[in-house]
């Protein structure tokens, strides 16, 4: 396989950069024609940023899982698509050739044909990371049912939330997950989230830990039943066929809950054509893959990274790519580099959280393990710091791989903003340049363009984006009206990202952050309201304030100032209870680092609390509060200064 759209010198870089922004149309045409399109697109591109209206390669119709899977065939059949890496290192490693994946992909298709799944149906996905879980969104895609992966940190609550919004009919799960030391029990979760449910008829429960569990008559069955059965449908005369759904570029592919400043989690919906392509090119591009590499991206599948450059991305390449079950400490804290040596893994694509709990346990888990397979080091999901990205360079790259530091979102679909591994520079911290396709702008609260640079000669502001790339998000499930006022309406025109950046005279970027009420907590999104409202179902709470502040480890933490009501007793008693009841109502990783309890909030004379401040209180910066006078009850700051945790 070739990448006649691979970015190969810093002047192509530049000169398709240049082309992509003066005429998209034909630079992404002739990007898309790399791809197997049923009939071709009878237009390329037709947008605007208002409604908002996205279309890409509208009238094209082709199949995801051709391209990820059929394609390939003739001439990569016996080459690895997917090698599993096993939670226990004991275990068994399992090997994926393209045609192994060909056929439990028509499989899949056939088992959910069999159990009553249609074109456009919602299929909600809570697994493990076991191949099946990419064999289920594959099989989703192949009969053109939406897939809605759920990561195995959220609770049943926020399934069954996620489940009423999408209104799923169907749940793929397995009985239950390795993680490390630990053992979740999936299915019990799905059971909880499924008591009063009424949309779901049907739960395929796979195999995983051989924990008990339960399976309802008429509604659960086992994947390995149904898979044996549909083998004897797809296989005929040693021959695997199951016809791919013809699809059009713009039907929905899936749907990715993720969190905003306000309300529940949104269902961020990305379409085929253009998602498939921009995910292909970011890949090729970005960690400049060539064939035969084996990449390695230690992300979920139930987050979008995972979507994105574990599955779809590299699978459309034709590429072979690593799928690992576990967490990076377990058994060791050499667990990542052993697999890199196991595998000869020529890029390694992680978050910064792991590089810097890796660091904690200083150098000795990489001495001893040979690396020398790796050529690109990546990272995504939060800033790096300076010093994770050294330690990465120093001790994981030699100083011999380029680092891509690559800034995106669920919503973006797949990379925009990153260096081009050995081709564009890398800048320690920075994300650096856009890709072609993306035209970003740094804007004042009132939508302004910045123009005026600070002492360092950076221009600093809001991050947006000009206008569509083929990756982006279309609409938000069953509310475009979301999708409008979230991405769409605070600065009218463009893309606002949520994102604050700075921008050097070589038009680098660094991203700072998110300037909403958002948290990045270890590469994971999580509302501060939504944190709030879990927080204040606990039956003792008044109410609550959650403000993110630095974390070594996580890169943010969740600090939660709560005023308490309940009966009294141990307080730390009442901690545990606040953190089980967030883990009930969200899920594991949404719990508070730190509880103080407080006899008031921070509020203006409207009732507004003033984050600003207690942001500040948790981040330590309590010399320099700024102006307090316009509280209702200055007083209680300082309570809440005297009680920092
Ligand atoms: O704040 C940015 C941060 O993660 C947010 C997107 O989160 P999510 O949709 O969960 O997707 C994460 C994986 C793509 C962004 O708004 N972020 C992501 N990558 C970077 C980053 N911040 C700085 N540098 C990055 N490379």
């Amino acid at each position: 396989m070739s990448y006649p759209y691979q970015i190969k010198s810093l002047a192509q870089y530049h000169d398709d950069y240049k082309k992509s922004a003066e005429d998209p149309e034909a630079f992404w045409g002739d990007v898309a024609s790399n791809f197997y399109w049923r009939k071709k697109w009878d237009k390329v591109l037709d947008w605007n940023f208002t409604e908002p209206k996205i279309e890409w390669f509208k009238g094209g119709k082709l199949n995801i899982t051709e391209n990820c899977i059929d394609r390939h065939l003739a001439t990569m059949a016996d080459k690895p698509a997917i090698i599993w890496e096993p939670n226990n290192p004991e275990e068994r490693v399992r090997v994926v050739t393209y045609a192994r994946l060909h056929k439990r992909v028509c499989q899949v298709a056939q088992m959910l044909v069999n159990n009553g799944v249609k074109k456009g149906d919602r299929v909600c996905i809570y697994m493990g990371m076991v191949p099946e879980l990419a064999y289920a969104i594959l099989g989703c895609a192949r009969i053109g049912a939406i897939h809605s992966v759920i990561f195995g940190g959220f609770s049943a609550q926020s399934i069954a939330d996620r489940l009423y919004d999408a209104q799923a009919e169907f749940i793929i799960t397995c009985d239950g997950a390795f993680r490390g030391g630990k053992d979740i029990p999936l299915k019990s979760v799905i059971d909880d989230a499924l008591i009063g449910n009424r949309t779901v008829k049907r739960v395929i429960v796979y195999t995983r830990t051989r924990t008990p569990v339960s399976m309802i008559k008429g509604r659960d069955v086992w994947w390995e039943d149904e898979m044996d059965y549909a083998e004897t449908q797809v296989e005929k005369d040693g021959k695997v066929f199951f016809p791919a759904e013809e699809m059009d570029a713009e039907d929905p592919l899936f749907i990715l809950y993720t969190s905003g400043s306000t309300g529940k989690p949104k269902g961020v919906v990305h379409t085929i054509g253009g998602y498939m392509v921009w995910t292909a090119y970011t890949f090729v591009n970005v960690f400049q893959y060539q064939p035969g590499d084996v990449h390695f991206c230690t992300a979920d599948i139930g987050w979008i990274t995972g979507h994105s450059y574990i599955v779809y991305g590299p699978l459309a390449a034709g590429a072979t790519s690593m799928m690992f079950e576990g967490i990076p400490s377990w058994p060791d804290a050499g667990r990542f580099w052993e697999i890199v040596q196991k595998h000869k893994v020529n890029c390694i694509y992680t978050a910064p959280t792991a590089i810097r709990s890796l660091m904690s346990y200083g150098t000795a888990p990489v001495e001893g393990k040979d690396l020398s397979s790796l050529k690109v080091l990546g990272t995504v999901g939060e800033p790096i710091n300076e010093e994770a990205w050294h330690w990465y360079d120093e001790n994981i790259g030699k100083k011999a791989c380029p680092i891509v530091d690559t800034w995106w979102q669920t919503e973006t679909g797949g990379t925009l903003i990153s260096n081009l591994a050995g081709v564009t520079p890398g800048i320690p911290s920075w994300a650096s340049l856009p890709m072609p396709g993306v035209q970003p702008l740094l804007v004042d609260e009132r939508g302004h363009e910045i123009t005026e640079k600070d002492e360092h000669g950076h221009l600093k502001g809001n991050l947006c984006i000009k206008a569509p790339w083929p990756g982006i998000l279309r609409t938000t499930w069953g509310d475009h009206e979301r999708c409008r006022t979230n991405y769409f309406a605070t600065y009218p025109g463009l893309y606002f990202t949520g994102d604050g950046a700075l921008k050097d005279e070589g038009g680098n970027y660094r991203i700072t952050g998110r300037v909403d009420d958002v948290l990045n907590i270890s590469g994971h999104r999580i509302g501060t309201a939504e944190v709030e409202n879990a927080i204040n179902m606990h039956s003792g709470v008044v109410e609550s304030a959650v403000v993110g502040y630095p974390h070594d480890i996580k890169g943010q933490g969740i600090y939660a100032f709560v005023i308490y009501n309940g009966h009294h007793g141990d307080e730390n008693l009442r901690r545990q209870d606040i953190s089980l009841t967030v883990s009930k109502i969200i899920g594991p990783i949404a719990k508070p680092d730190k509880i103080q309890f407080v006899t008031g909030l921070p509020k203006t004379r409207s009732g507004k609390i003033m984050r600003r401040i207690l942001r500040k209180i948790a981040e330590g910066e309590i010399a320099n509060l700024g102006d307090t006078t316009t509280l209702l009850d200055p007083g209680v700051v300082d309570e809440i200064k005297d009680g920092k945790l």
